[in-house]
Formats: C-alpha cells, structure tokens, sequence
C-alpha cells in the first residue's frame, strides 16, 4: 500500500470534502472554531506535503522552512492570496493553489447587498420598526434614501469579482465606469459598455465606488485622505476585497467630516474589527464580518476544489487553479 501522504489543514472545512482528504490523506486536523495560532502553524505544518490554509494564515518563508522540503503544495481556501509568500514558495518549488472564480458571483451578491443596503438605509430601518419607534404609520419623509437605478458605479478592478458585479449593475442601468491597474478589459467594455477612466475621474463621478482589486504594495492604502476629498459628498463606497485597501483612520475622518456619504465594509484592515473602532458607532457604515464567499453553495464548493487543487498536485497531476503557474518549471 503507497504511503499516505501528510497534510495539515488549518481550519475545518464543508463535507464532504473534507471526508474525502480525511481517507486520502494523513491529516493534521485543526478542530477548534478558531484560527491556529503561528506557533501551532509552525509546529503543525513540520514534515508535510501539503497544507491546506485560511486567508487568515500567514505562510510565508518560516512558515515553508518549518514545513521541510517535502513541502509541495500551499491550497488556500480563498481566492485572495495576499497571506501567502507567493515568490518564496515559487523559489522554492512549492506550488501554491487557489479558489480562483468560484466565490465570484456570490461576493458580487453581497456587493449588491451592501450598495441597496446603504441607498435605502436598510439596517437603520430595519432597527428603526424592531426597535419599535414606527408609531405613525406612512410618512413622506421616513428614511429618504437616494436610488440606486440609473446611478454611476465605479469599480476599481473589473477582474472575476468586479465583471459579476457590473453584470449586476446593468440591469439596475447603471452606468458602469472603471479602472484597472494594468489592462483594460475590452470585452467587458463592450459587452456592458463600461468606460475605463482614470482614478481621478473615478472618484470624481462615482455615485457607488466598489473595490475588487487584489491586495499588493501598489493597491496598500490606495483610497486615503486624498482621495476621499476627490469625491462627491453624496458618494457611497463599497469595500467586499481587503481592508488594507483602505486607510481606515483616514476613511473615519472621511466619514465624521461628510466627505463621503458611507461606506459599506465587508473587510478591515485588521480582523476581527475592533470593539473599540469608531466604524461601530457610524450610522452610515455597514459593517459586515467578511462574509462575501459565505454560502453554503460557494463555501462547499471552494471546500472541494481547495481540496481536489492539494490532491491533483500531490498525485502528480495539474491543479485545477494555480497562482504561481511558473513554478512548474522547477518540478
Ligand atoms: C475572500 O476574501 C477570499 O479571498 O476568498
């Protein structure tokens, strides 16, 4: 019988995928309803083939040297890969997998949530009748909000995300702007007939500015005070990408001096947000536990690729989604 290969697996994830690694596979479980530690993920990942990580776990250069070198496939069960050292495991031979386009259409869901939610300040009116302050009946003045149909989306990456949710867009007939930081998309422009603009004229004509880049150094803090001022007093953004997109203390100032209109945020720049942040107490902030890729239809299948990206690399095969495609030509 072939020695079963060695995987550790930071986070329990949806069955029966996770069965199915289980009986492949010698596996290193954490049980716990909580992120290990980076001393259990130092001590956990030592003498693997493979590791199948969160987001929220840091895999860099210690991390990969703790492992040893039979360490040959990182999967993240994400589809961001900001938290792992992707030239590092490159270097090294490691080929690091991902969930690529499956949580697309479910976090542009949540995007489209998120802009109805503060247009018809749905979470104030929801409190407002449960909090049993609805005493008169119809008002022509409750809760004015401002129409979504027909207004100005900016989406700063129109990628797998930013394309589902301008989709969403236009049957709302809104009017879809973007900016990419490198290429343009040309079927999109046509097919949705979104218009790139540079970043200046984005957050000048943007009713809705939604964030769908990828967290790297050039898109580290890229909406701060600057920015904030460039745009309408009358504008919403919407964060369902990474918080350190944005520089939160200055996007509070934005906020407490109307700068903006609000912010819906699905991601912070630190996670779990504070208890002691001022975003709680905002009025005009949806604030969300990043829940984008969070239904059970995404989450079971992002559970079965990440699982089938470790097991196709560990049984010699091609991946179903890599990041560092480069890295074959070490193996
Ligand atoms: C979610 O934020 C992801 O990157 O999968």
């Amino acid at each position: 019988m072939a020695i079963q290969k060695k995987v550790y697996v930071t986070r329990k994830i949806l069955e029966p995928a996770l069965s199915m690694l289980l009986k492949e596979c010698n596996v290193v479980l954490n049980n716990n309803d909580r992120p290990p530690t980076r001393k259990e993920i130092l001590k956990n990942v030592r003498g693997k083939d493979g590791i199948l990580c969160m987001l929220s776990d840091k895999i860099d250069e210690e991390v990969m040297a703790a492992a040893g070198p039979k360490l040959k496939v990182i999967s993240s069960y994400s589809t961001g890969v900001d938290h792992i050292d992707v030239d590092e495991a490159t270097k090294r031979g490691i080929y690091v997998t991902f969930t690529s386009n499956i949580l697309a259409e479910a976090t542009a869901d949540l995007t489209f949530a998120l802009i109805l939610a503060l247009a018809r300040k749905i979470i104030e009116a929801n409190e407002f009748t449960k909090s049993k302050l609805w005493k008169v009946g119809w008002m022509p003045n409750l809760l004015l909000g401002t129409e979504v149909y027909g207004m100005t989306l900016g989406i700063i990456g129109l990628g797998r995300i930013g394309t589902a949710v301008a989709r969403r867009a236009k049957g709302f007939n809104m009017k879809i702007i973007y900016n990419n930081r490198s290429t343009r998309n040309h079927q999109i422009e046509s097919e949705l007939k979104a218009e790139y603009v540079d970043i200046n004229n984005i957050l000048e004509q943007s009713d809705f500015l939604s964030i769908h880049t990828t967290l790297n150094k050039d898109s580290f803090h890229l909406l701060d005070e600057s920015k904030f001022k460039k745009m309408k007093k009358t504008a919403y953004i919407i964060n369902t990408s990474r918080g350190q997109i944005i520089n939160e203390p200055d996007l509070i100032k934005a906020i407490k001096n109307n700068w903006i209109a609000g912010v819906g945020l699905d991601v912070f720049e630190k996670e779990p947000l504070s208890n002691s942040s001022p975003l709680l107490k905002m009025k005009n902030v949806v604030a969300l536990p990043h829940i984008g890729s969070a239904t059970y239809q995404t989450r079971s299948r992002m559970s079965e690729v990440a699982v089938q990206n470790l097991l196709r690399i560990l049984n010699g095969r091609d991946p179903l989604f890599i990041v560092n495609s480069g890295v074959k030509k070490k193996n």
